[in-house]
């Protein structure tokens, strides 16, 4: 049993954003509406209360994407050491896009939005992500947006990737991120 979406490349849906869909930052009168996008990956909109209370209170940057006032999408970013005791770096957190509206751009749009974000406060930062290996799309949209694989292991960021492995994958903000 996986929440990742079904594998398919070459979209004939390929990046067409929603007009009605707007990014912005979120706030705490979100806290439901980002507990229901996070329901779409398992767990009831009840259990996923108090963790999305304390993400938007905490992330440093977290965006939602609103469509007809109703929140369907969210993506945010932290500051997290990757290696153990190395100095904390941008680390992505979290991606998801309700399922009925998937496939319309609102990730590309709200992951473009972190990065911009995280680069308005820090325009040298190198931005990461960790993702489960076998989470093919995410991989895709990731690289759709200049990040790169660097390394591929079973624990990466203190995320264990039980029986599996995961990516890490490094966005450089002049565009290199060449594999070491
Ligand atoms: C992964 C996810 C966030 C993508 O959201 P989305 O709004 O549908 O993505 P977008 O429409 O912005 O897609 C941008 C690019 O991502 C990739 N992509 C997205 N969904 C894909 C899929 N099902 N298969 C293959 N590639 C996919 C493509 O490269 C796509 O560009 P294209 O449409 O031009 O081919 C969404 O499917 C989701 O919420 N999945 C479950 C949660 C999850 O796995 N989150 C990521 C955790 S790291």
């Amino acid at each position: 049993m996986t929440d990742f979406v079904e594998y398919r490349p070459r979209s004939e849906s390929s990046f067409r954003p929603d007009p009605q869909v707007a990014i912005r930052p979120a706030t705490t009168g979100d806290t439901r509406g980002l507990a229901v996008v996070r329901s779409a990956r398992g767990g009831s909109v009840e259990e996923h209360l108090e963790a999305s209370q304390r993400l938007i209170e905490r992330l440093p940057v977290i965006l939602v994407a609103e469509s007809d006032g109703e929140i369907v999408g969210w993506c945010g970013a932290q500051r997290s050491s990757i290696e153990p005791d190395a100095e904390p770096e941008w680390l992505i957190a979290g991606i998801t896009v309700v399922p009925e509206l998937r496939r319309r751009g609102i990730a590309a749009l709200l992951l473009g939005g972190v990065m911009g974000a995280v680069r308005s406060d820090e325009p040298g930062a190198a931005i990461f992500s960790v993702i489960n290996a076998r989470n093919l799309a995410s991989i895709d949209l990731h690289e759709g947006l200049g990040f790169s694989e660097i390394a591929r292991r079973a624990e990466i960021a203190r995320i264990e990737f039980a029986g599996g492995e995961g990516v890490l994958l490094r966005s450089r903000p002049d565009g290199t991120a060449a594999r070491e």
